[in-house]
């Protein structure tokens, strides 16, 4: 038995403005009723939060997450939000490391431990995004790779066994591609990351729910959620469809 609830995360990447997101939310919601064995939460872009905070009705299952912040509390940043802008906000999660923030904005494994460090900071939830490149996985460097994200990520945590409640794993190479990696293949790397955090938490490393991301549809979704270490997903293209994110949800 695997233990609940699964944790089922949109990734809206830079798609859904406030119009939009607000048309989504209402006939996502409509017909998406609540399970007891799942939590569903939304990434949009930052300002669309607004739009949609209403909207939730309420619903202990849906929660709100922005995709970035900055380390500084404030300042001359020009772009960038920080943690405790948004804990004014609803938003209660915050991704950090996703992989095109590490290729297409060059950040590093001591930036994404700062950003966890300051969500720590102002009781949000990072979710640490980590994932290996083609050419990584094909000399062999996967686990080095992902292993290695995961310390430096989680490393300026003052308290990671409360602060740390989800981990992403999505091999760069399945984001966005239609590539996804086999189910056998996340729960192999899944179980390593679980060992990996039992070496830095202990026995709350099971409490942790380790999401798989990278080309998740509706026809493989349960597949993956059916391996024992992927706890849960999160879901960039296939979470823009309200149609498509229902079926995922209801996986
Ligand atoms: P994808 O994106 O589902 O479109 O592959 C996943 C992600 O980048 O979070």
């Amino acid at each position: 038995m695997k233990k609940a609830p699964l944790l089922l995360a949109a990734n809206w990447k830079m798609n859904l403005g406030p119009k939009a997101a607000a048309a989504f939310f209402k006939e996502f919601l409509a017909a998406y009723s609540v399970r007891h064995d799942r939590q569903v939460l939304f990434f949009p872009p930052s300002l669309s939060i607004d739009a949609i905070k209403n909207l939730t009705g309420g619903r202990p299952d849906i929660s709100l997450g922005v995709q970035n912040i900055y380390w500084e509390e404030s300042g001359a940043f020009t772009g960038e939000l920080s943690a405790s802008m948004v804990k004014e906000t609803v938003a209660q999660y915050v991704l950090v490391g996703h992989s095109e923030r590490r290729h297409i904005f060059g950040e590093t494994n001591e930036e994404c431990a700062k950003k966890c460090a300051a969500a720590e900071k102002e009781s949000l939830t990072p979710i640490l995004c980590v994932g290996e490149t083609l050419e990584q996985r094909e000399s062999g460097e996967t686990e080095r790779v992902v292993l290695d994200q995961l310390k430096s990520g989680l490393e300026l945590l003052e308290d990671p066994a409360s602060t740390v409640k989800a981990i992403a794993y999505e091999p760069v190479w399945a984001i966005g591609t239609g590539k996804t990696a086999t189910a056998e293949d996340a729960e192999a790397i899944h179980g390593s990351i679980r060992e990996a955090l039992r070496g830095t938490i202990g026995e709350s490393a099971a409490e942790i729910s380790i999401l798989y991301g990278g080309s998740v549809k509706p026809d493989n979704a349960r597949q993956l959620l059916d391996q024992p270490n992927v706890d849960g997903l999160l879901v960039g293209g296939a979470s823009l469809d309200p149609n498509s994110w229902l079926s995922i949800c209801n996986a």
